[in-house]
């Protein structure tokens, strides 16, 4: 019966991420730098929230795009953090973490062959879902510009089938950000332009350096913004994304989520709440020791001698494997069975990821100190 599976979703392959996670997930007294995952629990207010809920029967269908309540308190938090204006009424939808933001917005936008300009390297959760609407993901290689994706680097790929441009900054896998400047020339760029941009936004309370500056505040029109509270409050599990969009876009992605969930679990609704508004500076302390930990593992890589671009925002670093002439499979794969340190392949992040590996900061210093000492000892020993 297999050949009547869909042919697109057969092409598809499990992330590279998941894949190597569970290779070596039993290999024994490992130390993985591996997931994209906050190491604090989410914070004690908001699960009370959560809880609460449940006591209070808060335990039914919402409106599909969220209660009213939490897509206000959503709107006036990007107000406030990044001054974004959006319509609570008509603007905003609260959906299952920001994958499935992701998800409703490109089925709402794609269609056959046409384009979408991805940097790579880029996080995976993009491509499967362009190719299952049956268009075409269009990579644009930023390995020689630091891993940004400027005006520069993107006007060439612009065409009359280009649809989307995907702006993933915080960037996972490369934690690099873009400058307002390099912002404000690709708002120049696409301004008259029919293209849409996907501003994925998820790691926006996760910046080091100044305050996180989204494009929607100079193309609106055109911007789908989508955030979420997986990173920002450590509530990955809870499933809380959103998607920020012009009113007549938002009907029209709004059907989309509709048909798919109906609406986000009510008990995460209510916990998303408390976060927004109680909890609306939560991400202060979590930022300030992920910063700690940044400098630490940027100083300990480049003492190695690895080349990697420091980043400003999000928890990942994206080191340069190439001088030592493996795949990036290969090194990572080594690097468990001879050193017990796992870290992810950069070829998980499109082809343009190879030649380097992604290690996540989302670790104590204590972990991240002994998983640096054993691949700094692996290096000493394939550099011989
Ligand atoms: C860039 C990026 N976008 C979206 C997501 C998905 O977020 P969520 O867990 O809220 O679905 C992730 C998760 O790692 C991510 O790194």
């Amino acid at each position: 019966m297999e050949h009547l599976v869909n042919s697109r979703v057969k092409d598809i392959e499990i992330s590279g991420i998941r894949k190597f996670f569970n290779m070596v997930a039993n290999s024994p007294n490992l130390i993985s730098l591996t997931i994209g995952q906050p190491d604090f629990p989410t914070p004690e207010h908001v699960k009370e929230a959560g809880s609460r809920a449940i006591a209070d029967n808060f335990t039914t269908y919402t409106h599909n795009a969220g209660f009213l309540e939490l897509r206000k308190a959503a709107c006036e938090f990007v107000q406030q953090k990044y001054g974004l204006t959006y319509d609570f009424e008509q603007e905003v939808i609260v959906t299952v973490g920001a994958s499935q933001a992701i998800d409703i917005a490109f089925r709402t936008i794609l269609e056959e062959d046409v384009e979408v300009i991805l940097p790579g390297p880029v996080y995976p959760g993009y491509e499967p879902i362009i190719k299952m609407c049956g268009a075409k993901p269009v990579y644009v290689d930023t390995r020689e510009n630091g891993f940004r994706l400027t005006a520069e680097l993107v006007e060439p790929f612009i065409n009359e089938n280009t649809r989307c441009i995907v702006l993933p900054y915080p960037s996972n896998p490369t934690g690099v950000t873009l400058s307002e400047q390099e912002i404000l020339e690709l708002a120049n760029l696409l301004k008259d332009k029919p293209i849409w941009i996907l501003s994925d936004e998820i790691y926006s309370e996760l910046v080091y350096a100044g305050t996180h500056q989204s494009i929607a505040k100079w193309l609106r029109e055109k911007t789908i913004v989508i955030n979420g509270l997986s990173k920002s409050h450590s509530m990955t599990g809870w499933r809380i994304g959103f998607l920020f969009a012009s009113a007549f876009l938002t009907a029209h992605m709004l059907k989309v989520h509709q048909y798919s969930v109906s609406c986000t679990s009510s008990i995460s609704q209510k916990a998303a709440f408390e976060a927004l508004t109680t909890g609306f500076n939560d991400a202060d302390y979590m930022r300030k020791q992920y910063k700690k930990r940044r400098d630490y593992v940027y100083k300990r890589l480049t003492e190695m001698g690895l080349e990697v671009e420091k980043p400003t925002g999000a928890f990942y670093m994206f080191p340069s494997i190439k001088k030592f002439g493996k795949t990036s499979f290969d090194f990572a794969l080594d690097l468990v069975n001879q050193a017990g340190v796992a870290v992810v392949p950069g070829s998980a992040f499109s082809k343009y990821g190879e030649g380097y590996v992604r290690l996540s900061y989302a670790y104590s210093l204590e972990t991240l100190e002994k998983g640096l000492d054993r691949l700094e000892r692996y290096i000493k020993t394939i550099s011989k």
